[in-house]
């Protein structure tokens, strides 16, 4: 039995997050079979110890359900044959519950059922207390695994939030535009994973798009919103969007390289664009998708100086400039999309 309980003890300490609802249900198992107990459960209990977080079980998945005044009781030591819920443990005879305890705070429960009298001699008892302290140091792992997660999730809809909230400020100075980034974003996400780029490419341009024209926010709302024709001046203007945009996003240390897609959205493959004039493989491919997702939104949306074209306007404008201006790779992605996939904003 000892070297089974030694096993058991590494098996359980040594397994990550993912195994550990396996590994416990199996050391569960097989620690019962030692004992010759009908049933172990290993309860994680909530701050308030009104309910379990986390249960599992070495037979039946159904649970005995303690009352609260039992977990009151572990607070001080353990307990034997306190009530279990009889509607699936009527055969129980016998239980014994020990508290779980971390940093001397009471973290849980492990609960042991025989169906007969059992005359436990100190040597066995000695193993279960043993192995409970590897089962409290396994929930006490659990709950700061489990919070560095929830920490991790807050941080990123907490990162999303302020992506979104820098993608309104130039729907303040050109609300013609409104959406304009976000369905944007979704369209190049798309074409990333229709492309199968990999996540962070798919990601990285999706977050790229929903910025793509922050620069234009320093852009005097009369010549954003113009309806007529654009002056030389005007236009040439208006063409510093991606460089300004470029100056407040690199000073944010993405993970991705989003103030570059930013920077390079309006270049084209044949070197015609700007701000640059960069061509060919030295946009990035990126870049590349986004230019081509901006300009297919842009196309089948109303603009203030003309009404929406349609989409059927903004495929056959990529489709004819197709290696000219727009990479061939990301049109054809783009053409299936919508053609094959019936891809909709
Ligand atoms: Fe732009
Ligand atoms: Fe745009």
């Amino acid at each position: 039995m000892k070297q089974v309980c030694e096993r058991i003890k590494n098996n359980l300490l040594s397994a990550s997050c993912v195994e550990l609802n396996n590994v416990m249900d199996n050391s569960l198992a097989e620690f019962g079979q030692c004992l010759n107990a009908a049933q172990i459960n290993v309860h994680l209990l909530e701050d308030q110890l009104h309910q379990y977080l986390w249960m599992r079980t070495s037979g039946k998945k159904e649970f005995p359900i303690f009352e609260k005044v039992i977990i009151n009781e572990l607070e001080d030591g353990y307990i034997i044959n306190g009530s279990v819920q009889t509607e699936f443990f009527e055969d129980i005879i016998y239980q014994l519950v020990l508290p779980l305890r971390s940093e001397g705070r009471l973290i849980g429960l492990a609960g042991f059922l025989w169906t007969a009298e059992n005359k436990m001699v100190k040597e066995v008892f000695d193993q279960i207390e043993q192995i409970c302290q590897t089962f409290s140091l396994v929930l006490a792992r659990k709950i700061k695994e489990d919070r560095a997660l929830s920490d991790i999730h807050q941080m990123e809809k907490i990162f999303m939030q302020t992506v979104e909230a820098f993608s309104s400020i130039v729907e303040i100075s050109d609300p013609y535009t409104s959406g304009h980034q976000s369905r944007t974003g979704e369209l190049a996400r798309a074409i990333a994973r229709k492309m199968n780029l990999g996540y962070d490419v798919e990601h990285s341009v999706y977050l790229a798009s929903l910025l793509h024209d922050l620069g234009k926010f320093y852009i005097p709302a009369q010549i954003l919103n113009k309806p007529g024709r654009l002056t030389e001046i005007e236009y040439s203007l208006i063409k510093t969007h991606p460089s300004l945009g470029y100056q407040i996003l690199k000073k944010i240390d993405f993970p991705w390289p989003i103030a570059d897609i930013v920077l390079q959205h309006h270049e084209k493959i044949n070197g015609s664009g700007y701000p640059y004039g960069i061509s060919g493989d030295d946009i990035m491919i990126e870049a590349k998708i986004l230019c081509v997702a901006d300009v297919v939104e842009s196309i089948s949306s109303h603009r203030p100086y003309r009404p929406a074209l349609g989409l059927d306007s903004a495929l056959f404008e990529i489709k004819e400039k197709q290696g000219t201006l727009y990479d061939v790779d990301v049109v054809e992605a783009t053409l299936d999309l919508f053609i094959k996939d019936k891809y909709q904003f």
